[in-house]
């Protein structure tokens, strides 16, 4: 994330412009899963992404190993249907394929067939990359992600030179509980230094959960309030609109906690939440960070709701319930939403609640982290009784809009005083004027040049899983499993979770 934080704090003039970062070193990336839907949908639009901006060096190549019966003549239409779909037909605005970027990629990318699981393909591999720099991208099914690393360590191909590195990106999701991440962090480093792993969270890819860094450490007025004295709570909200889609074969045996949870909206919580990092050393953030997930209470059943959609109307359509979806079973005790409630045992935080939900067909697509101000401690104007004065709320918007909100009292313009919630607004699209971008471009470029702060440690990872085992552990219960319409806010108990503490969550929709 060196480019992101550099720019923050001294590369971007007031129009947003920042000065240019350096082109990656030259190597391979080979994808396994080359010929699957990640590949398509993201990967190759950020490669493309990342060629139009200048951004690869000439040695670059990209080498996609799958099972299907292909020559790269074929993979290369592939990948350019691909781009055809999801880069020149994405948004509002038709833009078209860049020529001279095809031009230069289409040369560099080529197919190798085979298993995953055959010692073939690897050889196959080695004679694709020489001893050139390359990055292993598993973009395949979790089972993979094991048996992969052992057979690159067997075949010398995560052997580094003196001059050259090796690196694997590892997908989500990353375990399903805590023992089975301790395992795969186990397995892994026995073939591989922690410095060669890249564990991937997409929502750090996000340029929003970045800029939660650069907002709190690059501008001085945050930190002073920072803290329990100043701040009453934090909600945060990772709110979504759809539905289970294909995906209930994963999703039934996943659910919203394992889904959501220790990854993504840990990653929210943790950045929120964290101490000054030393420096902006991927290792002094990932100390921080982990810290602070470390300092989590243990959860307690009242802490938690866990909930499933029934049939309601979104976007004005009807939608089934998550039962009734195709794939679910009709008896299903998975959840699609979940909140609770977390205390941090430390001194900036004692006391302070983070409540967090997440769920699929709530009433609006939304991701934000809401920083809820004490209010004024005594009632100055008249008739104006503290508790109707507008809770000073800092949010940080996540998507669909991207930007920071904050909610104060003014007063009302005309001879009585009396006051009115106002906002003040910093939206990201007003200021900068950004390229496409998928949010994996970061990722991929920071993974080539060896920048490592967006990417999860080991112990990242199974702080994550540890905040939620207690959850895990108690198992699947029909009777704590709260219904809530689809298009709705969410089950009546996680309102009951906020209310017995005196307190609501903002409105998603
Ligand atoms: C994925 C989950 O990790 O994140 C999905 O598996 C979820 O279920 C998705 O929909 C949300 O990501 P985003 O970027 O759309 O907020």
């Amino acid at each position: 994330m060196e480019n992101i934080i550099a720019s923050a704090v001294s590369q971007v003039d007031d129009a947003g412009r920042e000065n240019a970062p350096r082109r990656s070193p030259p190597g391979s990336f080979v994808i396994f899963g080359g010929g699957g839907d990640l590949t398509h949908r993201l990967l190759l639009p950020a490669i493309y992404n990342l060629a139009c901006a200048d951004l690869l060096d000439d040695g670059f190549s990209v080498i996609a190993v799958d099972r299907a019966d292909l020559t790269d003549a074929q993979l290369r239409q592939n990948m350019h249907a691909a781009l055809e779909d999801f880069v020149a037909r994405r948004g509002a605005e038709a833009v078209a394929l860049r020529n001279d970027v095809w031009t230069w990629l289409e040369p560099r990318i080529s197919y190798v067939r085979g298993d995953f699981e055959t010692e073939q393909t690897y050889q196959d591999i080695a004679a694709a990359i020489g001893g050139r720099n390359c990055i292993f991208y598993l973009a395949v099914a979790a089972r993979f992600f094991g048996p992969i690393v052992d057979r690159l360590g067997e075949a010398g191909l995560v052997t580094e030179g003196r001059n050259t590195f090796r690196r694997v990106v590892v997908e989500k999701p990353f375990g399903h509980d805590l023992p089975s991440a301790i395992a795969l962090n186990t397995r892994l480093l026995n073939t591989l230094d922690e410095q060669q792993i890249y564990r991937i969270d997409h929502y750090l890819g996000k340029e929003t959960v970045q800029n939660i860094l650069a907002l709190r450490f690059s501008n001085g007025f945050f930190e002073p309030l920072w803290n329990r004295q100043n701040i009453d709570h934090v909600q945060i909200t990772a709110a979504e609109t759809v539905g289970v889609e294909q995906r209930a074969k994963f999703y039934e045996g996943t659910g919203a906690v394992r889904d959501m949870v220790p990854n993504h909206v840990m990653q929210l919580l943790a950045m929120t939440a964290m101490e000054a990092p030393i420096s902006f050393d991927a290792d002094a953030v990932r100390n921080e960070k982990t810290k602070v997930l470390d300092a989590i209470h243990t959860l307690a059943p009242g802490d938690v709701v866990r909930g499933q959609y029934a049939a309601g109307v979104v976007g004005g359509k009807d939608v089934p319930g998550y039962r009734q979806e195709p794939g679910v079973d009709p008896h299903s005790l998975t959840e699609t939403y979940a909140a609770m409630k977390f205390q941090i045992d430390n001194w900036r935080w004692a006391g302070v609640p983070f409540y967090v939900r997440t769920g699929k067909r709530l009433a609006a697509r939304k991701t934000e982290i809401a920083i809820h101000f004490k209010s004024a401690p005594y009632a100055l104007f008249r008739d104006t009784p503290v508790e109707s004065l507008t809770p000073n709320i800092m949010v940080i918007h996540i998507q669909p809009t991207e930007g920071v909100t904050l909610q104060f009292s003014a007063k009302i313009p005309g001879p009585a005083v009396r006051l009115g919630g106002v906002r003040m607004k910093f939206d990201y699209a007003e200021w900068f004027s950004e390229g496409p971008s998928t949010g994996y471009e970061t990722l991929i470029y920071d993974c080539m040049i060896g920048d490592a702060t967006l990417f999860q440690r080991a112990d990242n990872i199974e702080a994550g899983w540890r905040a939620v085992q207690p959850i895990l552990d108690w198992g699947q219960d029909g009777r704590t499993l709260a219904p809530y319409a689809a298009g709705s806010e969410g089950p009546a108990a996680a309102d009951a979770l906020l209310a017995r503490d005196n307190r609501h969550w903002l409105k998603i929709g």
